[in-house]
Parts: structure tokens; C-alpha cells; sequence
């Protein structure tokens, strides 16, 4: 169990949550989500929280059966934050009243006002209302005994309400998200009032989780595919500090990596971490079976059967090999104890090599599985991985076989490794790389007629690709300035010979995804 100072956010099935786990991380504050169905009163002793939050939710207090808390949990003497929902649970717990109705529903933005200057709103006010997103059917119509109204909206007098001496506090907006544009000041000053110190930072965690590892897999031996991306590299090096010689990495290459990829992937670790690696080059399988298919689904099939294939065939090689280590975050932990999902959509299952522990009999070491993706950079970073590495824009486990519509060839691969290379180097020219999350090229399935010189051409017509994104989930295309779409074609027809016409995809997700296929 972790020994920082402990927040706990109860989960009434807000879709935003996560946001206000992010909001409270940011501060330096340790928190977990858990669905509320799963906080018992014994839970919640164990948990020790120093303060909890209520999150918000989609029903209605007022149905009967609605969601909520154990009762104990005022009586456990932390201060206690409920946010729209989590508001309105509070209220009807405590003996006040909730409403329903009567036009004084909310959604989207709205203003609130201060009535009494309180901690929980220090900073606030300074240039008179505040703006607060609001997304509420229900509403408070009374307060408890010993509670007040300290902010008001126009549909909402009980915008933000208080006790001071129960420190229980509720607010009927959302602040965690970016449309409350002083939010995070909110959450700021309520683990303040709370007492939280800010201990959660990455040598700590770095520390505590090299405990864990080690108690959880005592002598024996652990094996990791690696992909050559952050996540699984941040979880291979921090299981290596944990417990040495007897982590052994796979990396798996299966001939659909980017130029250079392997040489970097392998020299990284072999060269600045000294981690048994096994480089199974696979390249001649892979492509073989691939070869004359175009259908995508059936690609991806081939694609990842193969790579449970081949991980297998490694791994059988390690003798003792009891644990099997995955680069899986947070986002995916919720997700699959989500309040409305229950367990759910598999995530990527080739790429976590989804399948091999139960075949194989091995169990899970996930050390990352409490962090978000901008926390597993942050704990690369501390444990000093090349920030050019960690900065990394992500790439799919099938590789560039997506980024090759139709058939998959040698000789378009090439093509496309090189094509790729010059577009990533003009992005890095200019600037732009860290302004965006995925940049890459695909070549297209259709030859084109040019002229070079005096000579016609008959060539590969190419798509460049970079889309802005927070998560992957939607994307928007990159607005290029046309003077660097300009230049960076001219390099790609000029350097990379079978190539003759290039496209710039300006299609956003959705409607579109991110990669081709
Ligand atoms: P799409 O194309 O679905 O991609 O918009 C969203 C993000 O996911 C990556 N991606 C994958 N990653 N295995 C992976 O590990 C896959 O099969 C896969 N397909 C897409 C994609 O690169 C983008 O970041």
C-alpha cells in the first residue's frame, strides 16, 4: 500500500471523473477512483483517505435505489468535497432537499457569484463573477442544518455550499473541467484546507513502486515485450532498478518498424541500461504471411497472432519465467472497473500482448497501472530516459503495416521508411514536433504520372498525416502553415526515389481515425 497521503474520489459514473483524479495529481496529491459500489465502510478504513470526493453521476438522488456513499463515511472526520451529483447525495444524506425540474436545469457555461468569502474559494472573484460549467437536471433546494450558500448562479443559489465545521463542502458545477476556468485553484485550496502536503512526486513514486515490485515478485524471473514506445520502456527499466538480471526484455521486430527503429530501440537499452534483451527479428515471417494480403482487419489478425507466436517462442526460452511485465496506465484500470462499463472493451490486445498470460500460465507485473500517460513521461524522465525517447509520438503495435493501404510489399516499405523519415526530420527542422501528438506518412495505393526533369515519372503518391490530440480518441489535423507543406513535399519527391505526388490528409477524428487502417 502506498504510504503517501491518500485522497479518494467516489465514482457516481461522471464521464468526467478521470479529470478530477488529473486536476488533484497536477497538485502533487495521491487520489484513486473507485466506483462507488465498491466503497464499503471497511473500504474505506483501509483506504485511510485524508479527504474524499464525490464525483458526479447520471442519476437522479431522487429515484429511488440512487447511488451513494456509506453513511459512516461523514463520520470518518476528513473534509469532503461533492461535485454536482456528489453535491446533491450529500444534501439528501445530511436531511436537506433536492428538486427536480421547474426550469432550473443547467447546462453549459454560467456565472457564479460570491455571497461569503470562504478558503475553498480564495483566489476566486477577483475580476467579479466567475464562469463554471454546469451540467444539472436536479438542483438543491435545501440545506442541511449547519451548511450554507457561499456562491450563487441564477439557476442555481446553492452553486457552491458549505459546513465549515463538518468540512463538508459541495459544489453544483463541474471544476475540473476546462470550462471552469479557476477549477483547478478550487481543488488547490481544498487539499490545502485539507492538509494534503504534495508528496506525491516521481522520486517517490519511483521508490515506492521498486518496493512493490520487489515484494511481489521475490526471486523470480520476469520477461517484457517491448515495443520500442514509452510506456513499455518506462515499465522494462523501472522493473530493471527493481530487480536486475532477471528481467529480460523481447523486443519483437516484425520488418513494419520506421527507419532506424530497431537500431535506436536496441541500442538504448543494450547500450544505456544493459537490460538482457532478446532482438528476435522476425521481419521474414511476418512479411511472408502478410504477403498478398490487403483486407486490413485480416492484416491486423495476422499481425497480432503471429506476435503471440513468436513472444511465446522467446519467453519458452527464459527458464522460471513467472511474471509477465505490461505497460498498462491508469485510463485503462478505470476503464475496465468503469462505474457504467463494467469489465469492458479490450484495449489493444496485441500490442499487451493480450492472451499470452493465461496461455502461458504467467502473472501480471503492471507498474505503471496508477499512472497517466503525461506521468509515466514524467517517471521516464526521472529515471532518466533520453527526453528525444520519452517525447516520443506514439506508433501502432501493427506498425506500418496500417500506414501501407493495400498490399504490403518490400519495396513500398522502403519507400515509406524513407518518405516517413524526411517528414519527421522537416517537422523537427521546424519546431514542431512536441505541438504534435502523431505525425507520419502512409503510402498510398495508387501510382501517379509525373515529370522530373524532361523525363516522365510513374510513382507512389503519398499521404502526410499529423493530427493534434489529447488521448488518441479524437484527433484534428494539424494546421501546417502551405509554405511548410510546400517545402516538406519538394524534399520528399526530390530525396526519396518512387515517389511523385504528395497529399496532405486534412481529416479530422471523427470522422476519420488517426492511422489508415
Ligand atoms: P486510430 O487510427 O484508431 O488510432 O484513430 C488511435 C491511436 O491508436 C494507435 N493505434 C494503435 N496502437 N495497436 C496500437 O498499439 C493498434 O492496433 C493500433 N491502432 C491504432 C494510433 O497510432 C493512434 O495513436
Amino acid at each position: 500500500m502506498s504510504i503517501h497521503q491518500r485522497l479518494l474520489i467516489i465514482d457516481f459514473g461522471s464521464q468526467v471523473t478521470q479529470l478530477i483524479a488529473r486536476r488533484l495529481r497536477e497538485l502533487n496529491v495521491y487520489c484513486e477512483i473507485h466506483p462507488y459500489q465498491n466503497v464499503t465502510m471497511q473500504f474505506l478504513r483501509n483506504f485511510a483517505p485524508k479527504a474524499v470526493i464525490f464525483s458526479g453521476g447520471p442519476a437522479s438522488v431522487l429515484d429511488p435505489g440512487a447511488p451513494r456513499p456509506p453513511e459512516g463515511v461523514f463520520d470518518l472526520g476528513v473534509p469532503i468535497l461533492g461535485i454536482c451529483y456528489g453535491q446533491q447525495i450529500m444534501v439528501e444524506m445530511l436531511e436537506g432537499k433536492v428538486e427536480s425540474g421547474h426550469g432550473t436545469a443547467e447546462f453549459g457555461r454560467a456565472y457564479v457569484s460570491a455571497r461569503t468569502a470562504v478558503a475553498l474559494l480564495e483566489g476566486w472573484f477577483h475580476a467579479g463573477d466567475e464562469q463554471v460549467w454546469m451540467s444539472h437536471g436536479d438542483h438543491v433546494s435545501k440545506l442541511p442544518v449547519g451548511f450554507e450558500a457561499v456562491a450563487t448562479s441564477p439557476n442555481a443559489p446553492f452553486a457552491v455550499i458549505g459546513n465549515p465545521k463538518m468540512q463538508c463542502w459541495g459544489v453544483q458545477f463541474h471544476p475540473e473541467v476546462h470550462h471552469t476556468p479557476n477549477g483547478a485553484r478550487l481543488y488547490q485550496n481544498f487539499v490545502r484546507m485539507a492538509g494534503f502536503t504534495g508528496d506525491w512526486t516521481m522520486g517517490a513514486y519511483r521508490e515506492d513502486a521498486i518496493a512493490k515490485i520487489r515484494a511481489e515478485v521475490g526471486d523470480a524471473q520476469v520477461i517484457c515485450g517491448l515495443s520500442g514506445g514509452v510506456d513499455s520502456s518506462v515499465a522494462a527499466v523501472l522493473i530493471h532498478e527493481a530487480i536486475g538480471d532477471r528481467l529480460t526484455c523481447v523486443f519483437v521486430d516484425h520488418g513494419l518498424l520506421r527507419q532506424d527503429e530497431a537500431k535506436e530501440v536496441v541500442a538504448m537499452f543494450r547500450d544505456n541500461y544493459n537490460i538482457p534483451l532478446i532482438h528476435a527479428d522476425e521481419a521474414e515471417l511476418f512479411l511472408g504471411e502478410l504477403d498478398g494480403q490487403r483486407d486490413p482487419e485480416t492484416k491486423r489478425k495476422i499481425i497480432g497472432r503471429l506476435f503471440i507466436d513468436v513472444f511465446q517462442k522467446y519467453a519458452d526460452r527464459i527458464e522460471g519465467a513467472e511474471f509477465l511485465a505490461q505497460g498498462t496506465l491508469y485510463p485503462d484500470v478505470i476503464e475496465s472497473v468503469s462505474f457504467s462499463g463494467g469489465p469492458s472493451v479490450t484495449i489493444k490486445s496485441h500490442h499487451n500482448v493480450g492472451g499470452l498470460p493465461e496461455k502461458m500460465g504467467l502473472k501480471l507485473v503492471e507498474p505503471l497501472r496508477e499512472l497517466f500517460k503525461d506521468e509515466v513521461r514524467a517517471l521516464g524522465r526521472e529515471l532518466g530516459l533520453p527526453p528525444s525517447f520519452i517525447g516520443r509520438h506514439p506508433f501502432p503495435g501493427p506498425g506500418l503495416a496500417i500506414r501501407c493501404p493495400g498490399e504490403i510489399t518490400r519495396a513500398k516499405l522502403e519507400i515509406l521508411r524513407k518518405a516517413d523519415a524526411v517528414y519527421i526530420d522537416q517537422i523537427r527542422r521546424h519546431g514542431l514536433y512536441d505541438e504534435i501528438w502523431q505525425a507520419f506518412v502512409a503510402i498510398l495505393p495508387v501510382r501517379t504520372v509525373g515529370v522530373m526533369g524532361d523525363g516522365r515519372t510513374y510513382d507512389y503518391a503519398c499521404a502526410l498525416r499529423a493530427v493534434t490530440s489529447v488521448d488518441g480518441m479524437t484527433a484534428d489535423y494539424y494546421p501546417f502553415s502551405h509554405e511548410f507543406l510546400g517545402e516538406t513535399a519538394t524534399r520528399i519527391i526530390n530525396e526519396v526515389k518512387g515517389i511523385n505526388r504528395v497529399t496532405y490528409d486534412i481529416t479530422s477524428k471523427p470522422p476519420g481515425t488517426i492511422e489508415w487502417e
